[in-house]
């Protein structure tokens, strides 16, 4: 089971829960259940609202992970990400460090979600 830390000016302090790895809940519904504010609003990967940093807490390699192409797209033009960056996580099999929360599946590793 993860744990995953929450830190953002808008709380007033950080915020550490367990999350159940490998289930098909999103960083954004881990974040509503525990009424953590993370920005959201189509819910569907389109409008870039929940973007956020995904730092993996751990010595060890993180786990890559395969964005849709509508993620890579929204982040891309948000600025977020470079189409190099794309290209080197995936030759690497390395996970960017933004993602959107409404599409991000949490793998079994401890991560730190700044937004
Ligand atoms: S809520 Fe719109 S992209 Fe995540």
């Amino acid at each position: 089971m993860p744990n995953v830390t929450f830190s953002s000016p808008q709380m007033k302090k950080d915020l550490t829960v367990y999350a159940v790895a490998g289930d098909t809940k999103t960083l954004l519904s881990v974040a509503q259940a525990n009424k953590v504010p993370v920005a959201y609003e189509c819910q569907n990967g389109e409008c870039g609202s929940c973007q956020v940093q995904v730092q993996v807490l751990s010595n060890n390699r993180p786990i890559g992970v395969a964005m849709t192409e509508k993620e890579k797209t929204v982040l891309r033009l948000a600025g977020k990400i470079t189409a190099e960056q794309i290209k080197a996580a995936e030759t690497n099999d390395l996970p960017s460090p933004w993602r959107l929360a409404c599409q991000c599946v949490l793998r079994d590793e401890d991560v730190l979600v700044t937004f």
